[in-house]
């Protein structure tokens, strides 16, 4: 008789249950209700109840220690509402003082000569970094470089940001690790710390027919894109480790690490960002106990030299790459100003292993 059995069952179940639901909301319209069982309190005494229990469920989400520490320069947000009395100064705001704020923070940018990292790099001296130091491949800095630094030491002179204004030029080739490790580590035994890094040196080669790729060429597109991000990613990390103040590491990867840029031959560029996208998540999940967090930052098509080299040469490529993003047109290297602020401050301590798309929408169709 499995049928009826099972009906009655059921039937006993679906009771158990009515009357568990009935004393949950017996309970707590007497235990947890705002009022419970006092009829029509005074306006006053709500009010003072509401704030009450503002207050204390403020204070609980504060000693549940999975949220992590409340951040060193006291309550923030709602909390500091929550503890603001009614006789206290004008408060003053926190979020660019103190979330945005890399003050007195050190930082490595790796490709920081020109384009999207030294874009970077200056966006981070004005967010107050103390010193940030940019490891490129040629002897001396642009002349791009060179003007970018002489802006950052006024800005830091005019005490506007906050920081020195430090923009520092290593030479330095990201697919040696060895010197990468120490060029990270003179920075720390002269800083005492580390930060932020911002692995942004990359290359990209023209295209080439998946089918014929020469191994020298993937060699060298992996060599530096993976192998140096990991490199520079280490460098700093390393030192993050060493003082144990955490920190925040932005590797640059791209759209096409998630997409395949249409009619371009690009195998050795899109495989390598894709490893990077994944080299991301990985460390983040390695350092995530070490306070370091790891994320990626994938652009879309920006107006650098590496995309000049193409649209340069083939003036049709602006108009077909603008029209393949809803907002129809390429970004700016200043428009990775904000995240890259975001990412290495405390503005975005709970985001880690995470891939940031900024493309103009171009994943959106
Ligand atoms: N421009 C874009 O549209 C775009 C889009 C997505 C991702 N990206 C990525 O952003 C990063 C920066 O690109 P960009 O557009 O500013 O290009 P860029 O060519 O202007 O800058 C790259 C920098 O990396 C340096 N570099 C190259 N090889 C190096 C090495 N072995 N050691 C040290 N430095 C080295 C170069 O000298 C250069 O200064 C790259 O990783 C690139 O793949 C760019």
């Amino acid at each position: 008789m499995e049928g009826p059995l099972e009906s009655q069952y059921q039937i006993a179940l679906g009771r158990l249950l009515n009357m568990s639901y009935a004393l949950r909301s017996r309970l707590s319209s007497t235990l947890l209700s705002p009022i419970g069982r006092h009829s029509a309190p005074s306006s006053l005494r709500l009010q003072r109840y509401v704030s009450n229990k503002a207050k204390s469920s403020a204070l609980n989400v504060e000693n549940q220690p999975k949220t992590g520490q409340q951040p060193p320069y006291g309550p923030i947000g709602v909390n500091a509402a929550l503890n603001c009395k009614p006789n206290d100064p004008t408060p003053s705001p926190t979020i660019f003082s103190h979330e945005f704020s890399l003050a007195d923070r050190v930082a490595l940018v790796s490709g920081g000569n020109r384009g999207l990292g030294l874009e970077m790099a200056l966006a981070l001296i004005e967010a107050g970094a103390r010193v940030v130091y940019c490891v490129d491949l040629p002897k001396d800095p642009s002349a791009e470089w060179q003007a970018a630094h002489d802006y950052a030491k006024k800005l830091g002179s005019s005490g506007k940001t906050g920081g020195e204004g430090r923009l520092e030029y290593i030479t330095g080739d990201v697919t040696d690790q060895a010197l990468m490790w120490k060029i990270g580590k003179q920075i720390g035994d002269k800083e005492g710390r580390m930060d932020a890094c911002v692995a942004a040196a990359g290359i990209l080669r023209s295209n080439i027919d998946c089918l014929e790729y020469p191994a020298e060429e993937f060699r060298k597109v992996i060599d530096v894109n993976v192998n140096g991000v990991l490199f520079t990613a280490q460098a700093a990390g390393r030192q993050m480790e060493r003082f144990g103040n955490g920190g925040s590491i932005v590797l640059i990867a791209s759209m096409s690490g998630s997409i395949t840029n249409k009619d371009q031959a690009w195998v050795s560029y899109n495989t390598s960002k894709s490893a990077v996208i994944q080299m991301a998540r990985s460390m983040a999940c390695e350092l995530a106990p070490r306070k370091i967090r790891v994320n990626s930052l994938s652009p879309g098509y920006i107006y650098t030299s590496l995309t000049a080299a193409y649209l340069d040469s083939q003036p049709h490529l602006l108009e077909k790459w603008s029209s393949q993003n809803p907002m129809g047109r390429l970004g700016r290297p200043d428009e990775l100003r904000g995240v890259v602020t975001w990412l290495t401050s405390d503005a975005s301590t709970f985001c880690t292993g995470s891939d940031v798309l900024v493309s103009g929408g171009h994943h959106s169709w």
